[in-house]
């Protein structure tokens, strides 16, 4: 089909503003709908719907790490799921590629379309968070993950509950109760030390933003739930 030139430089135009807006385009495919699993994800949660909540997930991350301006935020353009069933873990995330397990969606006892939002809100977490160029602690981006998860609602019955776990980094729900602590102490604390995890890694980042060091604030946030 022959475009007319208006038509033409009316998109060039839309193209580069997306481009410097920072458009984000979203997306989501089920390659297993045949399994035991991508039939139950299609029927109780459903590409459409699962492609929004990535983008609902992403202005959430953004406003939780205080990043109004898309120069603030990691370079992503493409945030896309792919249900799977060639992976291990229930779900995984490489750049912006989030692949979903499909057995792990078979096999989930209870409401299904509520714990992938909650695995989702996780994950596109990990497409947007820095991880202080590869030197982040581990068990950190995990926590701060599930922070991202806890702060939307979506924290599930099973996880252990605040001032539970062994130590701060021990990753996932119980460094993400304690990163809500922190929160508590300095509203934006988590926004501020993902900023900081842009260019490198420290444990000191805890000290710098809230004035102690971080197993301090591990054993004040111990003591404040009985030790
Ligand atoms: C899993 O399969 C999908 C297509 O169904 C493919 O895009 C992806 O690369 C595969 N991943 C692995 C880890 O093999």
């Amino acid at each position: 089909m022959k475009l007319p030139a208006a038509v033409i430089a009316v998109s060039s135009v839309l193209l580069v503003m997306a481009a410097t807006s920072g458009a984000v385009t979203f997306d989501a495919t089920n390659s297993v709908a045949s399994t035991d699993g991508g039939a139950r994800f299609d029927r109780e949660v459903g590409v459409d719907y699962a492609k929004q909540v990535l983008s609902d997930a992403s202005s959430f991350i953004w406003g939780t790490f205080n990043q109004p301006n898309p120069e603030d935020r990691k370079p992503v353009d493409s945030v896309a799921l792919n249900v799977v069933d060639n992976i291990s873990a229930p779900a995984q995330t490489s750049g912006g590629a989030i692949s979903l397990n499909a057995q792990y969606v078979a096999g989930f006892q209870g409401d299904v379309k509520t714990e992938v939002t909650g695995v989702l809100y996780h994950e596109t977490t990990h497409v947007w968070q820095w991880d202080g160029q590869g030197q982040a602690n581990g068990g950190l981006i995990e926590g701060i993950a599930d922070f991202v998860r806890l702060r939307a609602g979506l924290a599930p019955d099973h996880w252990r509950k605040a001032g539970q776990g062994d130590k701060w980094d021990q990753g996932y729900d119980v460094t993400a109760r304690f990163l809500d602590y922190c929160d508590s102490l300095k509203q934006g604390f988590v926004a501020e030390l993902n900023g900081k995890m842009k260019d490198g890694y420290s444990d000191g980042f805890f000290q710098d933003i809230l004035g102690k060091d971080v197993q301090q604030l591990w054993q004040d946030y111990k003591a404040q739930y009985g030790g």
